[in-house]
C-alpha cells in the first residue's frame, strides 16, 4: 500500500507507472453483478440483513461447493462476512484465547500475524523454502507444534508465492491438526484462480476445520466487500454473536450483488479471465527468469511471482525504491511478507494487462543493464 501510494504521487506529478504491486487485477467487476448491486439498491435492499448473512446468499454459496466441487456444504455452516478479512477475524476470535500460537508459513500474508495479535495470540512463522513449494507441510507443522499451539493457518493459492498446498499433503495436516487437538484455518480465496489443474477445496476431504474464501479476487468484487466462512456447526453459535458485535451485518446491496457471481454469464466471463491471467503468468516468469530474477517454484495459481533479486540487490526494499524511482516499475518488497529471506525477494503481481507488462519488463531490462 505505501509502495502504491508513492506510485500514485509520481503519476500526479505526470509519471507513467508500470503498476506490478496491486493485489488486485484490473477487470471490473462483471456486469451481471454491478447490475444485480444497482438491482438492490433500487429496491430498497439497503437494511441489516442476519449478521451470518443473506439467507439466499448463504444458499447459493452452498450450491457452488455442489456445484463446482462436488461437496455437501449444508448453509447453515456458512458465514457471509465483509470480504475474507472480516471471516479471517472472526475465525481467530472465535478459536483464540490469549496466549495461543498460531502456526503460519513465512512468507504468508501480512495481515494474518495481525488479526492474531488483535485477540492476543501469538503469531509463530515457520520460514518455508522452495523444498515445500513454499508452503506449510505436516512434518513442519509437526516440528513447530508446541504446547501453546491451538491453530494453523494457510492459503492455497498462497499471497505472496502463488503456489499450492497439495490435496494429500492437506490430508496430512488435516490428520495432525486433529490428533493434537487444534483448528485449521485454510484459506482459499484464490481458490479458482489456479492455472494448470482444476479447482479444488479441503473441504472434499474434511468438514472438521475451517474455510476462508472471498468474492473479491475470483469475482473481482474487491472494493465490495463481501466473503464468506465455511465452519464445523460448533463454532456457528459463536461466530454469529462475534459478527453481531464486529459488524453487525455484511454490507447488504454488496451481497444481492453478489448472488450473481454464481450465474452463468459471470462464470463464463471469469473462465475467460482466467485464461488471460494464466497467459499474463506465462509470460512474466519467462521474462523475469530472463532478466535474471530466480524463480525457484512455479506458481499455480493468484495472480503473484515470488521471485529472488539476489543477482542485483541486498536488500529488495531499496531496490524496489529505486526501481520505482528510475524505471517506474512497481513492485512489492519480500519484507511485506515477513523476514525470513524476504531481503532477497521481490513479488511480482501480473494484475496489470500484458502490454503494460511488456513495457514493465523493458523498463527493468534497461534499468537493470545499468547496474551490471
Ligand atoms: C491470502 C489472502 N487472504 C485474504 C485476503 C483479504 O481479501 P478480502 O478481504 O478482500 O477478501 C487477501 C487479500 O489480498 C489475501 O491475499
Amino acid at each position: 500500500m505505501d509502495i502504491l501510494a508513492r506510485a500514485r504521487s509520481m503519476e500526479a506529478r505526470g509519471v507513467d507507472v508500470i503498476h506490478m504491486e496491486i493485489g488486485e487485477p484490473d477487470f471490473a467487476t462483471p456486469e451481471p453483478i454491478v447490475k444485480a448491486g444497482i438491482a438492490a439498491l433500487e429496491s430498497g435492499f439497503t437494511h441489516y440483513t442476519p449478521a451470518l448473512g443473506l439467507p439466499q446468499l448463504r444458499q447459493a454459496i452452498s450450491q457452488y461447493y455442489r456445484s463446482q466441487f462436488g461437496v455437501n456444504i449444508s448453509s447453515d455452516r456458512i458465514a457471509v462476512t465483509p470480504g475474507s478479512s472480516g471471516a479471517l477475524q472472526l475465525s481467530l476470535a472465535a478459536v483464540l484465547n490469549p496466549g495461543d500460537e498460531v502456526l503460519m508459513a513465512d512468507p504468508g500474508y501480512p495481515c494474518n500475524r495481525h488479526f492474531v495479535r488483535l485477540f492476543e495470540g501469538l503469531p509463530a512463522l515457520i520460514a518455508v523454502d522452495e523444498s515445500t513449494r513454499y508452503q506449510l507441510t505436516a512434518e513442519l507443522i509437526a516440528k513447530h507444534w508446541s504446547t501453546s499451539t491451538r491453530v494453523v493457518i494457510l492459503a492455497s493459492p498462497s499471497n505472496p508465492t502463488g503456489t499450492c498446498c497439495s490435496l494429500s499433503e492437506l490430508k496430512k495436516i488435516v490428520a495432525l491438526v486433529k490428533e493434537k487437538g487444534g483448528v485449521l484455518i485454510v484459506d482459499e480465496i484464490y481458490q479458482s484462480l489456479v492455472y494448470d489443474s482444476e479447482p479444488e477445496t479441503v473441504l472434499s476431504l474434511s468438514d472438521d476445520l475451517i474455510v476462508i474464501n472471498s468474492f473479491s479476487k475470483y469475482f473481482g468484487m474487491t472494493g465490495w466487500r463481501v466473503g464468506w466462512m465455511v465452519m464445523p456447526d460448533g463454532f456457528v453459535p459463536v461466530v454469529d454473536k462475534l459478527a453481531q458485535n464486529f459488524f453487525l451485518a455484511t454490507s447488504t446491496p454488496a451481497q444481492y450483488a453478489a448472488l450473481a457471481a454464481f450465474s452463468e454469464g459471470t462464470l463464463s466471463e471469469l473462465e475467460r479471465r482466467r485464461q488471460q491471467l494464466k497467459q499474463r503468468r506465462d509470460y512474466l516468469v519467462d521474462a523475469v527468469t530472463e532478466l535474471g530474477f530466480k524463480v525457484p517454484v512455479m506458481p499455480q495459481g493468484a495472480f503473484y511471482i515470488y521471485a529472488q533479486c539476489a543477482a542485483f540487490s541486498k536488500d529488495s526494499r531499496v531496490f524496489v525504491d529505486q526501481i520505482l524511482e528510475r524505471a517506474a516499475v512497481a513492485l512489492t518488497p519480500g519484507n511485506d511478507f515477513g523476514h525470513n529471506q524476504s531481503k532477497h525477494y521481490v513479488r511480482f503481481a501480473y494484475t496489470t494487462e500484458l502490454s503494460r507488462l511488456r513495457e514493465g519488463v523493458s523498463r527493468l531490462s534497461t534499468y537493470l543493464k545499468q547496474l551490471r
